[in-house]
């Protein structure tokens, strides 16, 4: 037998480790163990994802909460580490960005215990991102880099990484996507939120860099209001965004009638919304990729995106927000009728990846 760690934080970090989770518990040397480190918490934010991906209760939960960077980093490290020592795997798997990613990475790491990055080689090449370090971090402290495309290993290999150190696999996150298909298809979201099919607009905002400066998220504000003039916006809170717009008194300026705020959804009713979306408004780096996959229009309010072949394969465009509304505009006003071709996007990723494990480990 072989013992694995499966390490997840935060809600993008659950569609990445379920499937893998599946792939691997199917598998008769692999003893897989959850490891949650407790970032997200609460129900919305990772409980609900758990039912819906019929993972198991965390195997562990280090239960480090919300903080600061340095806190967050700091308190995975500690009580990673500490549970390594106690009862230490043969492999730790760590996913995307977050910042458990490099601090569970760095604990195994330091104790010789061979460390996976699944999603490696990702780069925006702004430092500026608190995910951008992480990434930097974590692939630097991995001995198996699990790649979602090739510009991700070009990245990695212009950075000096051996080559046998880099394997692309392909997304991950397509395999959930192609799994819960059946199941996203009969969300009844739509009837809930009295919606009906192509008729509005998706909005998600949670960047720091977006959310967490008064002017910035005041004027962003005021471009949606316009943007909903074009068509209504469905905008679905992440809690740090809530908080800010309450902080900042900008709330009761969106909740007009062509803006419905609601929770954050559970997986399968955002990914329904996704879909019956006529476009999206974001800044999430998950969400280029799904509407990418999806054939729907994706509008990403950065400068960068550490995913350039949604924008090049995809149907992401980065939009500077003053031409938010034009580009909305715009994109409302082709066809809807794009076909992935993304390369290894194709629901069968987390497959290779135990294929590749199994020789890993010359089983
Ligand atoms: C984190 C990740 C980000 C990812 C995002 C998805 C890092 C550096 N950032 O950012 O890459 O895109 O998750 O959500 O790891 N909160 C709750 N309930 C929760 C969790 C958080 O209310 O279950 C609130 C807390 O007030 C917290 C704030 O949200 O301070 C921000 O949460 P945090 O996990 O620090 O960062 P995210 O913005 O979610």
């Amino acid at each position: 037998m072989r013992t694995i760690d499966l390490v997840a934080a935060a809600r993008p970090n659950f569609m990445k480790i379920a499937p893998l989770f599946k792939a691997l518990s199917r598998e008769s040397w692999a003893n897989v163990r959850i490891i949650h480190t407790g970032q997200h918490y609460d129900k919305a934010m990772s409980d609900v994802f758990f039912q819906e991906f019929a993972l198991p209760k965390p195997w562990l939960n280090l239960g480090i909460g919300s903080g600061t960077h340095g806190q967050q980093t700091g308190r995975v490290l500690e009580a990673y580490e500490a549970h390594l020592l106690a009862d230490r795997p043969d492999l730790v798997i760590v996913a995307g960005d977050v910042n458990a990613t490099p601090a569970a990475a760095l604990a195994a790491a330091k104790l010789h215990i061979p460390v996976a990055h699944l999603e490696a080689g990702l780069r925006s090449f702004d430092r500026s991102m608190p995910e951008e370090l992480n990434r930097c971090l974590t692939d630097c402290l991995c001995d198996i880099l699990w790649t979602p495309s090739e510009d991700a290993d070009q990245n990695l290999l212009a950075e000096g990484v051996a080559h046998e150190r880099i394997h692309r696999v392909g997304n991950i996150m397509i395999d959930t996507l192609e799994a819960l298909m059946p199941a996203i298809q009969s969300s009844p979201i739509l009837t809930q939120l009295a919606l009906d099919e192509c008729s509005f607009v998706l909005v998600t905002l949670h960047r720091p860099s977006n959310v967490d400066d008064k002017e910035r998220l005041s004027s962003l504000c005021e471009l949606l209001c316009a943007c909903a003039r074009e068509l209504p916006l469905v905008f679905p809170l992440h809690p740090r965004t809530r908080a800010r717009l309450q902080d900042f008194g900008l709330m009761a300026g969106l909740s007009q009638s062509h803006i419905l705020l609601t929770e954050p959804q559970p997986y399968t009713a955002f990914m329904r919304l996704v879909s019956s979306s006529r476009a999206v408004i974001t800044d999430s780096g998950g969400v280029q990729e799904e509407t990418s996959y999806l054939g729907i229009p994706c509008l990403t309010l950065r400068e960068n995106t550490e995913r350039p072949v949604t924008l090049t394969l995809g149907t992401n465009t980065l939009v500077p927000s003053d031409t938010l509304p034009d580009a909305l505009h715009q994109a409302l006003s082709q066809k809807n009728s794009h076909l992935c071709r993304i390369p290894l996007w194709d629901g069968h990723t987390a497959d290779r990846i135990v294929q590749h494990l199994r020789q890993v480990f010359t089983l």
